[in-house]
């Protein structure tokens, strides 16, 4: 998009769920294949039980637990996971109607079932693919990051235009979008408050690819670059607000517990970070779509999507205060916190 961005008059949700639809038979493949739906005949359970008695890894297993609950082969209640009656029926080995036979034939047909069988095995390293072994290195070569910062523009545009509509931005003199991908938050919020101020904080390549965005947008007077590998140089201060977008996502609780540490001592008190995300809802059934992207990102990075609580404990580590969280557009939600 060139020039001023204009909301669009329908969010993406629908392409959103047409893109990521495309996990749901390999799911449902890997959980048969692991004796996911038979270890759970005689019983709901726990989802630590569940993995052991399946001997697949319970970090993999709660995201792929999230999808199958969301498409209605799994129920959770009170922390345990159950069958459904039509799990119960069709997918369980010794059931009368086990539609077994069937999908074995669909097997090679899926190339991502063995992606997820993969991701859990109980051994499983969750290091992600070549962006995500880039990112950890703090190395892009710079036609990857002209990839990645156009397949980033595409899929955070409305996104981006819908974050910069919350009033919270009013308040903010200076923001630094850490991880800023092509900078689209940023010029998106520079063009919605003319007194904002911001700075795409990322890898020197991907900096010089935002640049070009940020000029299109004809805000370079007002958006600016900084090249700083969040893994291994200083953060710059003098920012009052620290936005993360689809950053969180890619690493693991470790790894954000680190970068919500980081923030908390680059910012003044009173100043406030800002996560936007697309959240998993609290009972981690749901909606399929994100589901379905948190399975992408647990085999494409060393992340995965997370529930409002789970993103607030990580702030509440780190020693922020008042988190809350409002939606933005489509999947999205800005959760924000501030530093006291
Ligand atoms: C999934 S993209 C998100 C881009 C953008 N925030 C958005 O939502 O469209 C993750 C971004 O984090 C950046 N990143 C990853 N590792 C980094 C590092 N070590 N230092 C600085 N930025 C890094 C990547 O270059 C990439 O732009």
């Amino acid at each position: 998009m060139k020039g001023q961005y204009l909301s669009p008059p329908v969010d993406d949700r629908q392409v959103w769920d047409a893109w990521l639809s495309y996990h749901n038979l390999p799911t449902m493949l890997a959980a048969d294949e692991v004796g996911l739906f038979d270890a759970l005949a005689d019983g709901p359970l726990a989802v630590e039980a569940l993995a052991g008695r399946c001997n697949v890894n319970a970090r993999a297993l709660g995201i792929v637990n999230s999808l199958l609950c969301a498409l209605g082969l799994l129920v959770r209640r009170e922390g345990r996971y159950g069958l459904t009656p039509v799990s119960r029926h069709y997918l369980v080995k010794t059931s009368d109607f086990y539609w077994g036979a069937l999908l074995a034939g669909f097997r090679q047909a899926t190339p991502s079932t063995e992606l997820i069988v993969a991701a859990l095995a109980p051994d499983a390293q969750h290091e992600g693919g070549e962006n995500a072994k880039g990112w950890e290195a703090g190395e892009i070569p710079a036609e990857r990051a002209r990839h990645i910062a156009a397949f980033m523009h595409a899929h955070s545009c409305a996104a981006a235009i819908g974050a910069a509509q919350h009033p919270v931005f009013g308040e903010v003199k200076r923001l630094l979008d850490i991880g800023g991908g092509s900078g689209v938050f940023p010029i998106a919020m520079a063009q919605r408050w003319p007194h904002l101020r911001g700075t795409i904080m990322d890898l020197g390549t991907m900096c010089d690819a935002a640049m070009h965005y940020v000029r299109e947008a004809g805000v370079a007077d007002r958006v600016d670059t900084l090249a700083v590998d969040m893994f291994r140089q200083p953060w710059p201060t003098g920012y009052d607000a620290l936005f993360f977008s689809n950053v969180f996502h890619d690493w693991n609780d470790e790894t954000c517990l680190l970068l919500a540490r980081k923030a908390y001592e680059a910012l003044p008190p009173g100043g406030r970070i800002l996560l936007h995300e697309a959240l998993v809802n609290d009972n981690l059934d749901g909606p399929a779509t994100v589901a379905s992207f948190s399975l992408l990102m647990l085999y494409g990075t060393q992340g995965q999507q997370r529930a409002l609580p789970e993103l607030a404990a990580l702030l509440d580590e780190a020693g922020f205060v008042d988190c809350e969280a409002h939606a933005t557009c489509g999947y999205y939600s800005l959760t924000i916190a501030r530093k006291p």
